[in-house]
């Protein structure tokens, strides 16, 4: 198959050097952008005059025609045209004749493929947003039925102090919403053009950037040519988000994996997000939740991928940036997927109240209450602790918690203890006095989550 790039040329490439050079067996996920930058594109030629009216009727007409087979997924890419962009451009001049060479007038496939990633990332990170909402939406619901569900809060994994379950699900709504946020603020950077830098010096050609801009709707154009035609920054920034993302999706998977274990059984997976071993018939994994955790990996190694792609490429362009779109593709599918599975996750999983309930009443995990009892009644924190602290050691070694210690036995440590310590130690007390902005309280989570609400649109 000859070369549209062919003249030079006084042989072809072997098919095995053609084979590892294309990109066109993951670029064609390109194909609705490439068109819509085309159709854009000559849309400004003839309104420049560069392409008169007939030549550009003739080219939207083969550029629309091929979008109609591209949705009825009739197109048929050959490794021979190497990528999606002369793909495209060979089909049209097959199908329209040689007219259809005059679309890449003051054009470069330079910019144009980073025209196409531009469009791509754009209604990605729309969709992202969206899943993002809706994850969230579903927490806030879980939160709202379980605002009164006390449960161990933990640090280093040990039981730390008594919360509302309500306010440990709500922390991962705050996550997602910084996630949210980080997405469309990158947006900004999404929203450049590179179309019209050509190779990468701009075209003798008198085009114009912004018309193309407009009918593309973007909101700026790259003001340099060079640097349009050379930076990935815009998907290594998406790289990073998307990474942050499955760190926060990532570490509530591992809770998810916790909590339905039987050492735990907070909570128990539907059926219908689990999945079953094919020999232990007892077993109901949690595999969507392993999945997750388990796919972090590659979206954190797409992320170093292409930061070392760019790492020392002279400007402008090299091919080496041809590297920027299988890990960009892959992310995409992966955090979609991560953000859908979760929802559905969390939104059918059941939270076991009574068992959250009997762990949190058999621990530890109110000295603090006993601790912050004794300073209010004017002890130094400091001794309030080890008075605490002695305190928990003689329940250990009489296999007692502190609500079943006698007032006796505590006054021996100190006088300031009364009969009222036992309602504080109780741990609903201990989640309900906590009114501090942002404690667990259930004041305080109330409050939250009325925040939360404004932040997620209610459709
Ligand atoms: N397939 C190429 C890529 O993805 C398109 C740009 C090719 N440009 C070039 N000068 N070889 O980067």
């Amino acid at each position: 198959m000859t070369k549209l790039w062919g003249g030079r040329f006084q042989k072809s490439a072997e098919s095995w050097v053609d084979e590892f050079g294309a990109s066109i067996g993951f670029d064609q996920q390109l194909v609705m952008e490439d068109l819509e930058g085309s159709v854009a594109h000559v849309t400004m030629l003839g309104a420049q005059g560069i392409l008169d009216s007939k030549e550009v009727e003739q080219i939207l007409a083969g550029l629309a025609e091929l979008k109609k087979k591209a949705e009825a997924g009739e197109l048929e890419f050959h490794v021979a045209n190497e990528d999606i962009h002369l793909n495209l451009e060979k089909m049209l001049t097959d199908l329209i004749g040689p007219v259809g060479g005059k679309l890449h007038t003051g054009r470069s496939r330079n910019d144009q493929v980073a025209t196409d990633m531009h469009l791509f990332l754009k209604k990605r990170v729309v969709e992202v947003v969206e899943l993002i909402e809706a994850f969230q939406k579903t927490i806030l619901e879980k939160a709202e039925q379980h605002i009164e569900t006390i449960a161990p809060g933990y640090t280093h994994l040990q039981r730390a102090q008594p919360i509302s379950f309500a306010h440990h699900l709500m922390a991962y709504f705050w996550m997602l919403e910084r996630d949210k946020e980080r997405f469309n603020e990158s947006m900004k950077r999404i929203d450049i053009l590179p179309l019209g830098a050509g190779a990468m010096a701009g075209t003798t050609f008198p085009i114009n950037r912004e018309k193309s801009a407009e009918l593309l709707g973007f909101s700026k154009v790259y003001p340099n040519s060079m640097d349009a035609v050379s930076d990935r920054d815009f998907i290594v920034e998406f790289l990073s988000n998307s990474s942050l993302l499955m760190t926060h999706l990532s570490r509530f998977a591992e809770e998810i994996i916790i909590w339905s274990t039987d050492e735990f059984k907070f909570i128990e997976l539907d059926d219908a997000f689990s999945t079953g071993s094919s020999i232990m018939p007892q077993k109901k994994n949690p595999d969507m939740a392993e999945l997750i955790r388990g796919k972090t990996g590659r979206v954190y190694g797409n992320l170093m991928g292409l930061l070392t792609v760019l790492k020392g490429t002279p400007l402008t362009y090299n091919k080496d940036m041809q590297e920027d779109k299988e890990g960009m593709f892959d992310t995409v599918h992966t955090i979609l997927g991560a953000l859908k599975i979760f929802e559905g996750m969390v939104r059918t999983m059941t939270v076991n109240t009574e068992r959250l309930h009997s762990a949190v009443h058999s621990d530890f995990s109110n000295a603090t209450e006993l601790a912050d009892y004794l300073a209010t009644k004017g002890m130094p924190f400091r001794e309030a602790h080890e008075v605490t602290g002695k305190l928990v050691f003689t329940c250990i070694q009489r296999g007692i918690f502190l609500l079943d210690l006698p007032l006796e036995d505590m006054r021996k440590e100190s006088e300031l203890l009364e009969e009222d310590v036992y309602d504080v130690l109780k741990p609903e007390a201990a989640v309900r006095r906590r009114h501090s902005l942002g404690g667990t309280g259930f004041d305080q989570v109330r409050i939250q989550i009325d925040k939360a609400k404004t932040l997620v649109s209610t459709n």
